[in-house]
């Protein structure tokens, strides 16, 4: 069942993106949350910073797995999802390291390490709640849209949008990796709930598609129309073609 929660514009909508996890964390000390990168849920991880400061989250048991990798990249380089992830949380937050997994950007060899992470998030118990962005041209994580779409953890070629559009974080575009590692299709449905967060005008075309369009891997967010527990956070512009 898709449910869609429309809120008036980014601050709401990461207050009850926040709320959602606050409320997994307080039901399941121990839950494990899938996480993602990208310009959206950086106020969300705001949001949570905000509460643990304020003594009102606890992650001292929790449990994370990021979706995604730039192929190529250290986790100690300055544009890697590693890198991000502790500056926009971790290291704000009391999640012990070795309790945090994101894919490494540099394996010695890539199908053993996209092996290890699929088994990681199984002797974990599985994700809880994962969170999700969305690309303008639908890919989820990494999963670019395509005649096919791969299962498990693998390495995808970033499409010419997607490397337009992180772009901006870099200096040049010739500077954006050319691949990342992504959990696959089936990574992200094994959670048990998913919660996709989109804001902004440039995203309302994508969520109506999402919604009305058939099934296509050419549109890779159709496919979480299967899930049984979506939830959609928009905002007032990304929701506006709904
Ligand atoms: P964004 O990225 O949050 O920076 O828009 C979302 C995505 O590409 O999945």
């Amino acid at each position: 069942m898709v449910n869609i929660i429309r809120t008036e514009n980014y601050q709401e909508l990461s207050k009850h993106a926040a709320d959602i996890i606050q409320a997994t964390i307080e039901n399941k000390p121990d839950c494990v949350l899938g996480l993602a990168t990208g310009g959206t849920p950086i106020g969300t991880y705001q949001q949570l910073i905000d509460r643990f400061r304020e003594g009102k989250i606890d992650f001292s048991k929790v449990t994370t797995f990021n979706l995604d990798e730039y192929y190529g990249l250290s986790s100690d380089h300055e544009q890697s999802y590693h890198f991000f992830m502790f500056e926009q949380l971790f290291r704000h937050i009391n999640v012990p390291p070795e309790r945090v997994h994101i894919p490494f950007g540099l394996p010695e060899d890539i199908e053993t390490h996209c092996q290890y992470y699929e088994q990681v998030i199984q002797d974990a118990g599985g994700i809880d709640l994962q969170i999700l962005g969305i690309g303008e041209n639908g890919h989820i994580g990494f999963n670019e849209p395509g005649p096919s779409l791969q299962t498990g953890t693998h390495l995808v070629p970033l499409s010419q949008e997607t490397i337009r559009a992180n772009s901006r974080y870099f200096a040049s575009i010739q500077e954006v990796p050319k691949k990342a590692i992504t959990m696959g299709i089936r990574t992200i449905f094994q959670a048990r709930r998913i919660v996709l967060l989109a804001s902004g005008a440039n995203k309302a075309a994508m969520i109506r598609r999402l919604l009305d369009d058939n099934i296509t891997t050419e549109v890779p967010a159709t496919l979480l129309k299967l899930h049984p527990d979506l939830t959609i956070l928009v905002d007032q512009e990304a929701g506006s073609e709904i």
